[in-house]
């Protein structure tokens, strides 16, 4: 075992870890640890843009920000977090800017900006454009900027370590412990604080947008630590993945102007009852589930499980005249085929790569994809893991990013949200987390510090059973698409829950083919499967227990949103005894509860 100390170590390197250790390593001496090469982290898949109400081609305010975010959370989202988030939003933007992020441009050089669902201009009630973007790899941008900037501030990467465990105390948190892979050998990191930036669970369901690397670690690490969860039910479907492969088609397809359309050859966002009046850019919660019911109801393309996005500009411009689109000059929206493939490249790329499309002549076949945890470890906006329904703070342990639930996303997320939120709260926790550092000792570590991950790898190597990874993740990604998905029923999630034990019953019956130690990756991925079945069965138990509808969480059984009762943050624990849950209040700050209408 080899051991390592830091003020501060971060674990994972995509947007929010580099942003955590950039910051933190201003003022400490900190190590950004990671199962991937850092610039092969899941942020680089973000896509569409990054919100800030920078106002370069219309009206826009944090403010108006702040009220749609606080919309598009269904109300559930804490608004003095969301506050923070959106006043932060223009000042990091151009922060990133100055560190070299190659935004597109409007041709008077500002950084350009495209509308996305649930964003909207409050003088005209249409779609504002508040994207800030780099064609469609935003998100691979920020990852390549914020890793440069690192290595030049002297961050200390550990790449390829996989963090097994939290090493938690009677004092308090004291380090972690991670796996080399290369060799296997165990590492243990003393650290005065940690920050948790491990990213999603999107692996949980069969269709995903969602890298393989995203089996919730951090989380289910932090669960088994004694942790809770918080707002698990609320997992977000975003409505354009490639049919059957899960792949995001980002939503600025529909920004540019793309449609979605039926096998009637309908715009059925326009019908009454989905989003008359924005259309295509409802917040996702609202477009997913329009297409779930278009599908349900025999309208998915020649009967099946997919619809047409179309952003061919013969399309676009048609349904723009209809719309009365125009440009910010006034004058009409009519784009071309070198437009659309100028500002969306790589969704040109994937389409023709995996579908033989090509999206400037031809519609792509789409449907909802498992792509963004609302939920996971409970922080206020300092990135502090807040561990009750006091929130009080585990003094030393921070979380940021999608494994973090601040919680500015509530029961939706709005489209550009995220990668706002890694950068805030990315920057905000690297710096609490330096400070919390400089006034505080390091916690003596246990006797045998490695000794929980040790257990939890051998019981996996040495199990003599009969069980496969392969098919028990299956069973796993198909129970919870078809029962814990875009709509839910009481029956179904019963059924998932169950299914879930049963699965984690099987796990401890497995076999592996690898017993070696070095770049072991079958042993990596039945542990990672672990985490993926303990991050399963609290979401199902969340999702049972919440008896109404609200943001992702679609119930048929209690369509409506119920305030009176549900207006509470659910927090789950594991126990020994099975998942524990209990609720928290939400903060309020000028927003009160209005019913929905885009
Ligand atoms: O559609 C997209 O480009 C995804 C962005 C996001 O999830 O915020």
């Amino acid at each position: 075992m080899k051991k390592h100390q830091f003020e501060v170590v971060v674990v994972g390197a995509g947007g929010a870890g580099l942003m955590a250790g950039l910051y933190a390593s201003k003022s400490a001496s900190t190590a950004v640890i990671s199962k991937l090469y850092p610039a092969r982290s899941h942020t680089g898949a973000a896509q569409g843009g990054i919100g800030a109400a920078l106002g370069n081609l219309e009206e826009d305010h944090p403010e108006w920000h702040t009220y749609d975010t606080v919309k598009g959370a269904d109300y559930i989202g804490d608004q003095d977090a969301i506050e923070f988030m959106c006043a932060e939003a223009p000042k990091i933007v151009y922060e990133l800017e100055h560190m070299g992020l190659p935004f597109s441009r409007t041709p008077e050089g500002k950084i350009a900006q495209r509308p996305f669902g649930g964003h909207m201009n409050k003088n005209t009630n249409m779609p504002v454009r508040r994207a800030c973007y780099a064609a469609d790899r935003t998100g691979h941008m920020i990852l390549q900027t914020l890793y440069q900037q690192s290595i030049k501030n002297n961050v200390t990467f550990f790449d390829e370590f996989q963090v097994m465990d939290l090493i938690r105390t009677e004092e308090g948190v004291a380090g972690v412990v991670a796996l080399e892979i290369a060799t296997g050998e165990m590492h243990v990191f003393q650290a005065k604080s940690i920050i948790f930036a491990t990213g999603g669970w999107g692996r949980v369901w069969e269709i995903t947008s969602n890298a393989y690397a995203y089996t919730g670690d951090g989380l289910a690490i932090a669960l088994r630590r004694g942790i809770p969860a918080q707002d698990m039910e609320f997992y977000q479907f975003h409505p354009t993945g490639i049919y059957k492969m899960g792949i995001l088609i980002t939503e600025g397809v529909r920004g540019e102007g793309g449609v979605l359309i039926n096998d009637k050859g309908e715009r059925f966002m326009a019908h009454e009852g989905y989003a008359p009046r924005v259309k295509e850019l409802a917040s996702r919660d609202v477009v997913s589930r329009a297409m779930y019911l278009e599908m349900k109801n025999g309208r998915g393309i020649g009967g099946k499980k997919y619809i047409y996005l179309d952003v061919t500009p013969e399309t676009v411009n048609k349904y723009a005249a209809i719309d009365g689109r125009t440009r910010p000059d006034g004058s009409p929206y009519v784009v071309t085929g070198e437009e659309i493939l100028g500002k969306l490249p790589d969704i040109i790329d994937f389409c023709e790569t995996y579908l033989g499309v090509n999206p400037v002549t031809d519609p792509m076949p789409v449907q909802p994809t498992a792509h963004y945890a609302m939920g996971g470890i409970p922080t206020n906006k300092f990135g502090e893991v807040v561990i009750d329904k006091d929130r009080t703070p585990l003094p030393g342990f921070f979380a940021a990013g999608e494994n973090a639930c601040v919680s500015v996303h509530g029961g939706n997320r709005l489209g550009t949200n995220s990668l706002l939120d890694i950068v805030v709260f990315g920057k905000h926790s690297g710096l609490k987390a330096a400070e919390h550092a400089k006034n505080t000792e390091y916690i003596p570590l246990p006797e045998n510090p490695t000794e929980f991950a040790e257990a939890q790898l051998e019981s996996i190597r040495n199990s003599q059973g009969t069980e496969r990874i392969a098919e028990i993740s299956k069973e796993m990604k198909e129970v919870m698409f078809d029962h814990v998905g875009v709509f839910r029923v009481e029956e179904g999630m019963r059924t998932a829950v169950d299914k879930i034990r049963e699965l984690k019953e099987r796990f401890k019956n497995i076999k592996l083919d690898d017993k070696g130690t070095q770049f072991n990756m079958e042993l990596l991925n039945a542990w990672e499967l672990s985490n993926l079945l303990d991050v399963a069965e609290v979401t199902a138990v969340s999702a049972l227990n919440r008896k109404e509808s609200r943001g992702a969480h679609a119930r048929d059984d209690y369509p409506e949103r119920d305030d009176e009762k549900w207006m509470k943050h659910t927090l789950a624990w594991q126990t020994e005894y099975g998942i524990k849950l209990d609720y928290k209040d939400v903060i309020f700050t000028k927003y009160k509860p209005k019913k929905r209408v885009y």
